[in-house]
């Protein structure tokens, strides 16, 4: 075994994100930073988890249309969410010349390969799932999809033969499940699957703009891409506590200062921490700092994600290009797997 993952050769780097929302700075910090960069040291493949979607799509569509009065198809959302992903990928920096960039449901053979895997899977493993109970108590109908979500991950990581899944903190159980899973397959029928390991990224847990973890589920995130006047009130709604402007403050206990620091150089942070030390510092001007610092940051993937906006030819182009990529990995890993297990080699043909 190598002794880092990155010092493996021929090293393939996979990761997914749902289309279930507005991508937001957690997403951004814990995953698609890291994704972006590990494009360059390995073989990257990167999709939009559009099957996974489906497990919390009719849910959010029924909140957004009791909030809005208006009824809000669960299809429409789903198309426009996953060319929102798409086109974010794109605008941040995913090359579609380094990276396999793909449609999770471009690929079904994954969903043959997510029912052969449930078969070895534990009810154990999965009735552990933290993140099921988390989204069951959240009110989301327990379907059996919602349930069997760990096992079509599993399928998504191995049927391309990933070494390594860059995720935040909150899929690391389903990485383990997926090892596991790997493990239970190879000793019944043989090693096929490389076990894989995880990455975790440089931020693993942004806090919301009410200190909670940020999630699109909460309702407290701020988006990648909101800006002016929308980006200025969720950031000036961020909770402080409510010490007066000349108190003297403590940083590290505060989530302005936190998502500052995720966009600050090592200087900038500390000149802001003794602003905050010496007093006379409000909350509102540190609020202004930190829009200001996101408008900055992000300007030229906004200005490119307008260009790919107005070509959505070429979105769906790549989107087509990476897919048969993928498609043909998978295909041959299913030939693998079918043989593996006793079926003819192929399913067609
Ligand atoms: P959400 O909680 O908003 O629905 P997802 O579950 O779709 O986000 O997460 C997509 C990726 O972003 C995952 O790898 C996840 O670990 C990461 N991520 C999401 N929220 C955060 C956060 N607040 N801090 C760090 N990473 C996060
Ligand atoms: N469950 C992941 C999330 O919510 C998305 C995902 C689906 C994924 N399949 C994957 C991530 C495979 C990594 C590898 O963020």
């Amino acid at each position: 075994m190598p002794e880092s993952p990155f010092d493996r050769p021929n090293l393939r780097v996979l990761s997914g994100v749902q289309p279930s929302g507005k991508l937001h700075l957690g997403n951004y910090f814990g995953a698609i930073k890291q994704h972006i960069e590990l494009q360059t040291r390995g073989e990257a493949f990167y999709f939009i988890a559009d099957y996974h979607a489906l497990t919390t799509i009719r849910d959010t569509a029924t909140q957004l249309a009791t909030a809005s009065k208006k009824p809000v198809l669960p299809r429409e959302l789903v198309r426009d969410y996953t060319r929102d992903v798409a086109l974010d990928y794109l605008a941040l920096g995913l090359d579609p010349h380094r990276a396999v960039f793909f449609r999770q449901s471009d690929v079904p053979e994954v969903t043959e390969l997510a029912w052969i895997l449930g078969t070895v899977t534990n009810m154990g493993l999965l009735e552990r799932a933290v993140s099921y109970k988390d989204k069951t108590e959240k009110g989301i109908e327990p379907s059996v999809g919602l349930f069997t979500y760990p096992v079509l991950m599993a399928a998504d990581i191995l049927i391309y033969r990933s070494h390594l899944v860059p995720v935040g903190q909150d899929q690391v159980q389903h990485l383990e499940m997926t090892r596991d899973i790997a493990e239970r397959f190879n000793r019944a029928y043989g090693e096929v699957f490389p076990v894989p390991d995880y990455h975790l990224g440089q931020e693993a847990k942004v806090p919301g703009v009410n200190g909670q973890k940020m999630s699109k589920s909460y309702g407290n995130t701020i988006e990648i891409f909101a800006e002016g006047k929308a980006l200025q009130k969720t950031v000036m709604g961020i909770v402080t506590d409510s010490q007066p402007v000349e108190a003297v403050k403590d940083p590290t206990t505060c989530n302005v200062f936190a998502l500052y620091s995720l966009f600050a150089s090592p200087l900038d942070r500390e000149v802001m921490a003794e602003r905050y030390r010496a007093g006379n510092y409000g909350y509102g001007e540190a609020k202004k700092a930190l829009y200001q610092m996101i408008e900055d940051y992000f300007t030229a993937a906004r200005a490119r994600r307008k260009q790919l906006e107005a070509d959505p030819g070429f979105v769906e182009e790549v989107l087509q290009r990476g897919a048969k990529r993928a498609r043909e990995i998978a295909q041959v890993t299913m030939r693998r797997v079918r043989e593996a297990v006793g079926f003819r080699a192929a399913s067609i043909g």
